[in-house]
C-alpha cells in the first residue's frame, strides 16, 4: 500500500527525561501542532529529530521503538549538527533572512556545510523508508536541499515541499551566498507550496533571476521535468479547538483563571520567543496606551505566554533580555496592590491551558514583524464559544490575507497599535459578533484536512500532467 512520508526537522514530539525515564511532549510551532492531525492515518510515518542528542546506541534503539508505535522515525542529530545546521544555518543564516532580519544572518561557509550533510542524513533516513508509490511531502527551511538530494536517489517518486515561513523578496533573497543551491534544492520537488501569494511570487522571481528558470501559471519548465508553485495557506484542526474550548472543564478554568487577575478586560498574546513576532514593539504599545487612556489602568491586564525556543541562539538569547526588562518596568510603574498590568508566563502550556487562556480573553494581540501564516490567531477564533472577543492581526502574518474583520495593524506603527487597543477595548459586543463570526467561518471551512487534501490532490494533478507532457 502506498504510504505518505512526512519529513521536517522537528517531530510532532519531543524527548525529555524526567527522573531517569524517557518521556515525550508535543512539540511547539505552528508546523508540528498543525500537522499533529493527520500523521497517524494508515501506513504514514513522520521522520524527523526527537528534540535532544542521543548518543548511546541503547537509548537510540529504545527511541526509536517508542516512536515507531506512534508511527515515528527518529533523526538522531550529534551536538555538531545541531549546533551547526539546526542553531547556525537554519536558524542564524536562513530563518533571519526570509524573515527580513538580514543584519541578523551570519554568513558561514562551516554552517553551510553542515547544513548540507544533515539534508543528506535526512535524505538517508528516507529512502530507506520510501517504495516506488510513495509520496514523500517535506516540510520548512531546515531541509531545502532534501527535495532535489532526494529525487538523485529516487528520480520518479512524488515529491511535494511545504515552506511554513515567508519566502523573501528577490533583493533580500540575493544576499544568501548558497541562493543558487537552495534554490535548485527546493526545485527537486514536483509541487513547491507557500502560504501565500506574495511568498510564491517572491519564489518564482528568485527562481527566474537566479537560476534562469521562467514560468507560466506557476509551471517551471525543467529539462527533465516540469513542477509546479502554488499558495496554500495552512489551517488549524478547528473542531479540535472549538470542541474543546466548549468542554464544562475548560469554561470552569477560564472563569478562575479570570476571577484571579481582578481585571475588568483581559487580552492574551501567545508566542514562541522570537524577534520576528514583533514582542517588545507590543510592549511598547501597550505601555504607551496605559499612559495615554489612563482610564484603563487597574482595569485591562495583559496576560503575556512567551514559550522558550532556540535559547542557545544568540539573538534569541538577546530578546529574553529585553522583554524581562521591559515587562518589569512596565509593571514597576503602573502596578498596584491589586492589579499588574502584565502577566508574563516564559514556558510552554498544554492544549487545555491554552484554550481556557483564549476563552477568557477579550483581545487577543498578535502582532508579528513578519509570520509565514501564524495560528496562534486562528486557535483564538475557534475558541471563541460565543462569538464575542477582538483579534488584533499584524498585516505582517499570512493569516492577515484570510482574517480581514481582525483589527489589523503595522506593528511598526505604535501608535496605530494604541489606538487598535483602544478600539478593541471599547468595541461594542453585537460588533464583535459580526467580526468574529465571520472570521469563523472562513477557518472552520478553510481548516487544516482542508488544506492538506488541496496539497495531496494538486500533487496527484501535477503527477498526471507530468506524464501527459512527457
Ligand atoms: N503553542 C503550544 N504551547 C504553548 C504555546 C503555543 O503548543 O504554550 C502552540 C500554539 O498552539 C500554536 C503553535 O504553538 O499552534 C505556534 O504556531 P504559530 O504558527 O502561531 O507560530 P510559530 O511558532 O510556528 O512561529
Ligand atoms: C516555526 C517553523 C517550524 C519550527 C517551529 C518551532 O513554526 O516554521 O519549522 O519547527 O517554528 O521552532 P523549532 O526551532 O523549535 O523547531
Amino acid at each position: 500500500m502506498a504510504k505518505l512520508i512526512i519529513v521536517s526537522n522537528r517531530l510532532p514530539v519531543k524527548l525529555q527525561e524526567k527522573e531517569g525515564e524517557l518521556i515525550f511532549k508535543t512539540s511547539e510551532g505552528g508546523l508540528a501542532t498543525g500537522l499533529g492531525s493527520i500523521y497517524k492515518e494508515g501506513d504514514n510515518i513522520w521522520i524527523g529529530w526527537p528534540g535532544q542528542v542521543v548518543e548511546e546506541p541503547e537509548k537510540q534503539k529504545k527511541v526509536t521503538e517508542d516512536l515507531k508505535k506512534e508511527n515515528m522515525l527518529p533523526v538522531f542529530l550529534t551536538e555538531t549538527e545541531i549546533k551547526e545546521y539546526y542553531e547556525g544555518f537554519s536558524n542564524e543564516t536562513l530563518w533571519p533572512t526570509f524573515h527580513y532580519f538580514s543584519q541578523y544572518a551570519v554568513y558561514e561557509q562551516q554552517l553551510w556545510e553542515t547544513y548540507v550533510q544533515a539534508n543528506q542524513k535526512f535524505c538517508d533516513a528516507v529512502a530507506e523508508q520510501a517504495g516506488p508509490d510513495d509520496t514523500i511531502w517535506v516540510h520548512d527551511y531546515q531541509l531545502l536541499l532534501l527535495p532535489s538530494m532526494l529525487r538523485e536517489k529516487l528520480p520518479d517518486c512524488t515529491i511535494g515541499f511545504f515552506q511554513h515561513i515567508p519566502f523573501p523578496s528577490y533583493e533580500v533573497f540575493r544576499l544568501l551566498p548558497w541562493r543558487k543551491e537552495l534554490l535548485e534544492g527546493m526545485l527537486g520537488s514536483d509541487l513547491v507550496g507557500f502560504h501565500t501569494y506574495d511568498d510564491m511570487r517572491h519564489f518564482l522571481s528568485s527562481v527566474n533571476r537566479i537560476v534562469g528558470h521562467g514560468s507560466m501559471h506557476g509551471w517551471i519548465n525543467l529539462s527533465s521535468r516540469s513542477l509546479l508553485v502554488d499558495s496554500f495557506p495552512m489551517g488549524i484542526d478547528y473542531e479540535k479547538y472549538a470542541g474543546i474550548a466548549k468542554t464544562e472543564e475548560v469554561g470552569r478554568r477560564a472563569n478562575i483563571y479570570r476571577n484571579n487577575l481582578h481585571a475588568e478586560k483581559v487580552m492574551i498574546a501567545v508566542d514562541r520567543l522570537d524577534y520576528s513576532k514583533g514582542i517588545p514593539q507590543r510592549l511598547d504599545a501597550f505601555e504607551k496606551f496605559l499612559a495615554k487612556y489612563p482610564e484603563f489602568q487597574g482595569k485591562v491586564t495583559l496576560v503575556m505566554l512567551v514559550v522558550p525556543s532556540r535559547d542557545e541562539v544568540e539573538k534569541y538569547k538577546e530578546l529574553k533580555e529585553e522583554i524581562d526588562e521591559k515587562v518589569g518596568r512596565i509593571n514597576g510603574k503602573f502596578s498596584d496592590i491589586n492589579w499588574n498590568p502584565i502577566q508574563y508566563f516564559y514556558r510552554s502550556y498544554p492544549l487545555e491551558t491554552l484554550s481556557a487562556l483564549y476563552r477568557m480573553a477579550d483581545v487577543a494581540l498578535v502582532t508579528p514583524m513578519r509570520d509565514g501564516m501564524n495560528l496562534v490567531c486562528k486557535e483564538y477564533v475557534a475558541s471563541r464559544h460565543d462569538q464575542s472577543g477582538v483579534l488584533i492581526l499584524s498585516e505582517m502574518a499570512g493569516a492577515s490575507k484570510e482574517l480581514s474583520d481582525a483589527i489589523l495593524i503595522n506593528p511598526n506603527d505604535i501608535n496605530q497599535m494604541v489606538e487598535a487597543l483602544h478600539e478593541a477595548l471599547t468595541m461594542p459586543e453585537e460588533i464583535q459578533k459580526v467580526h468574529m463570526s465571520s472570521m469563523q467561518e472562513t477557518i472552520k471551512r478553510y481548516n487544516i484536512h482542508h488544506w492538506v487534501s488541496m496539497f495531496m490532490d494538486r500533487l496527484s494533478y501535477v503527477k498526471i500532467k507530468q506524464l501527459s507532457m512527457a
